[in-house]
């Protein structure tokens, strides 16, 4: 691997992330490569042929996206190659009647999705993406909203009113505080409709005909590289559209497959994953059953299939961050820009085992990239992914593993270039083995 291509390979990534400011833009981000790359799109209400060899995909939701090639050789022989990883990030979110005026100001009510560090989202170019629901006919039309440009901020309190704040730290009430300013209250235009007529007008339809949405606050800074050698990148969203752009990455660069690969996003990872959408429904299970009876596999055979089967679920790790070193386990310290990160936990907070993680470490061998092992401190809650989630469900072999990252949760996280480029080449060989 050199230089150029790793800058190349992340510059891709901060491009990918650049295009996808909510779950429901990220889908559609991964849908236009795929069909750039031939993918079929599948219809969950339609019945389903699928060939040896077809590449496809499905989206449930808006915001879960599940893309595979059918192997040339019967499932039930080699079983099925997964990578798992999660479009949601956490943040705010606008609520369905946001808008207030705020004794002479116009402000936005959100809830608080997922676990934020809400302190980063102070002072930040916040700005509005997602889903809106427009009447159509006799029903309605889901439309993607994206204002490009800085529209909400979250002004943070003179330290001259809060003489605490580096030794208390930044806090927030969820309810009172933390409202978007959007602008100044007109005396002549009551909030609400003010703020539908924005979105109306973002959309090209009439403030009456706008329904229902979903809308995020997210950071308009586009990510950067930094560091002595810009050998360091810092973005929104890295967790955990790092890990989708890796996966999706390595499938689209999967020519012809012996084994059926699949790369599966979902949505709703940060709130726990028990949605239709998410790792905790139907989803990933209905698409393999689909698939396997699609290709000819009997209830025996499909069964046989997952008991050859891995899962890899992917989603990023704590590097090691030398300003609080109290806050690691000594014996397990990731760095950046040292390979992926195999992440156990004996709880079973990660899905991996002693098995599933000896087999990841060949990958990465097999693949020429180094790789790591990391535990959370035993006197600290660890954080959970969807590898349990899956592994449980389908009952088959997992491991948890990710890049090592900085400020997770932040609105601004940071990673290693070049444990990007690691990632895809031991996904990669994993959608080969
Ligand atoms: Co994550």
């Amino acid at each position: 691997m050199t230089t150029l291509t790793n800058q190349t390979t992340a510059q891709d990534l901060l491009d990918f992330i650049e295009a996808s400011p909510s779950p429901w833009h990220a889908v559609a981000t991964c849908e236009m490569r795929l069909m750039a790359a031939g993918f079929i799109r599948l219809n969950e209400v339609d019945r389903w042929g699928l060939i040896a060899g077809g590449r496809y995909y499905v989206i449930r939701a808006g915001s879960s996206i599940i893309a595979f090639i059918v192997g040339e050789q019967a499932a039930s022989e080699t079983g099925l190659r997964i990578i798992g990883a999660h479009t949601d990030s956490p943040g705010l979110r606008i609520k369905p009647k946001p808008a207030e005026d705020a004794q002479g100001m116009l402000r936005l009510g959100v809830e608080v999705y997922g676990g934020p560090i809400l302190a980063t989202f102070a002072d930040r170019d916040l700005s509005l993406a997602g889903r809106v629901n427009v009447r159509s006919g006799q029903g309605f039309a889901t439309r993607h909203v994206r204002f490009n440009e800085p529209l909400l901020r979250l002004p943070n309190l003179a330290i001259h009113m809060n003489r605490e704040v580096n030794e208390s730290g930044l806090k927030f009430n969820k309810q009172t505080e933390l409202p978007l300013l959007l602008g100044v209250s007109a005396p002549d235009t009551p909030a609400e409709p003010r703020f539908r007529q924005l979105l109306a007008d973002q959309l090209d339809v009439a403030p009456t005909d706008l329904l229902t949405w979903e809308l995020n606050a997210y950071d308009t800074q586009k990510g950067v590289f930094w560091g002595a050698d810009q050998e360091f990148i810092a973005s929104r969203q890295l967790d955990n559209l790092a890990s989708c752009h890796a996966a999706l990455s390595a499938l689209l660069a999967t020519e012809a497959s012996k084994t059926t690969c699949l790369c599966a996003f979902f949505d709703h990872e940060e709130v726990g994953s028990e949605s239709a959408a998410g790792a905790g429904g139907s989803f990933v299970s209905d698409v393999i059953s689909r698939l396997s009876s699609s290709t000819g596999l009997d209830a025996e055979d499909q069964r046989r299939m997952l008991a050859h089967s891995f899962f890899i679920s992917a989603d990023m790790a704590h590097a090691w961050q030398p300003n609080f070193p109290s806050a690691y386990e000594p014996g397990h310290r990731v760095l950046v820009n040292a390979g992926p990160v195999i992440k156990s936990n004996a709880n079973q907070r990660y899905s991996t085992s002693a098995d599933t993680a000896a087999r990841f470490m060949a990958i990465c061998e097999k693949a020429g990239v180094p790789c790591q092992q990391y535990a959370h401190r035993t006197d600290l809650g660890c954080g959970s992914t969807i590898g349990p989630i899956v592994a449980a469900r389908l009952g088959i072999s997992s491991v948890d593993i990710g890049s090592p990252m900085w400020a997770m949760h932040s609105i601004r996280e940071a990673a290693g270039v070049l444990d990007h480029s690691y990632m895809i080449a031991a996904l990669s060989t994993a959608l080969r083995e």
